[in-house]
């Protein structure tokens, strides 16, 4: 196959982008993003302060501007994201307890209703733990006014949304095995052995000099998977030119395709203008949608 989509497809996988609903009149940003993508995420469109600026309020027009330009193109879609303590409205962090829960799964009841049967997988959760060696909570609204349970109850009112679509937890240095990893790790085996429902592990694989590729990205894929979970790479941009970086985007395909229970890549963004990584060149395509030695890479890895 000559496209990531359709090269991924003979793999059994998805080959996804995050797209931002601003550059969907740009004619060359969508004519790659139809003819190579077999996947979209909203950059920013489906978060809490997109979606539900005032409490109770919803807007959707954004992503559905989005997600009605996947189906017509047979794309699916990831959602992204319901519980995150950025890009979070003010009036959410200033709730009491009380409120704060009923409005966290009123949230997640509205938008995963919206979008029932049209999504794949759902980042219910995102980045809900410390960096470093802790591997402790993230302090955040929902953390310290709820405490441990919120993920619990976001996943289980998430399932009563939407029963059909893959549930989520999404996070960023948890690549390889770290102390961080090992939290969500352990979260993820305490909810498979409970029952609570959980379906997928997102990991969101921004890579730059100070956090490359891990040598043990397979391997900390594969011990997500052994524990009955989907594995996904949610977020994929890697910092770099050249050789040095087709070798990385190479590598983190191979150890995707290595473990069966990895159904799926998504790069956070198409050229590099767009990245959120403004200063650097971390995606497939520069800013003339010519295709980098990366691209490269990454069709002859799948
Ligand atoms: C980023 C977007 O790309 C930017 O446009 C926005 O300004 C900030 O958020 N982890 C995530 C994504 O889960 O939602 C973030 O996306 C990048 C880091």
């Amino acid at each position: 196959a000559d496209t990531l989509g359709a090269a991924a497809a003979e793999k059994g996988r998805y080959f996804g982008a995050a797209v931002a609903a601003n550059h969907l009149g740009e004619a060359p940003y969508v004519s790659t993003l139809n003819t190579e993508f077999s996947s979209v995420t909203p950059e920013n469109e489906m978060k809490w302060d997109a979606v539900e600026p005032s409490r109770g309020s919803f807007s959707f027009s954004r992503a559905d501007q989005i997600v009605n330009h996947a189906q017509s193109r047979g794309m699916d879609v990831r959602g992204h994201t319901l519980v995150w303590h950025s890009q979070l409205p003010s009036w959410v962090s200033g709730l009491g307890a009380t409120d704060l829960r009923s409005a966290m799964n009123n949230h997640i009841t509205q938008v995963m209703t919206h979008y029932k049967g049209e999504i794949h997988s759902w980042d219910v959760v995102n980045e809900a733990f410390q960096d470093g060696s802790s591997g402790a909570r993230r302090s955040s609204p929902f953390q310290d006014r709820l405490g441990d349970g919120f993920i619990e109850e976001a996943f289980r009112t998430a399932r009563a949304a939407d029963p059909n679509a893959k549930l989520c937890y999404n996070d960023y240095n948890t690549d390889g095995v770290n102390a961080k990893s090992n939290a969500v790790y352990a979260m993820v085996k305490d909810f498979k052995s409970r029952g609570v429902p959980i379906d997928c592990v997102g990991f969101q694989s921004h890579f730059n000099s100070n956090s490359p590729v891990p040598s043990d990205y397979r391997a900390n894929l594969q011990r997500f998977a052994d524990l009955g979970v989907d594995v996904q790479i949610t977020e994929l941009d890697i910092e770099g030119s050249g050789t040095a970086q087709a070798t990385d985007y190479g590598n983190v395909v191979r150890a995707c395709l290595a473990v069966s229970r990895c159904t799926g890549i998504t790069v956070w963004g198409i050229p590099d203008k767009y990245s959120w990584r403004a200063s650097g060149t971390p995606l497939l395509f520069d800013d003339n949608y010519n295709k980098k030695p990366a691209y490269h890479a990454v069709l002859s890895a799948l």
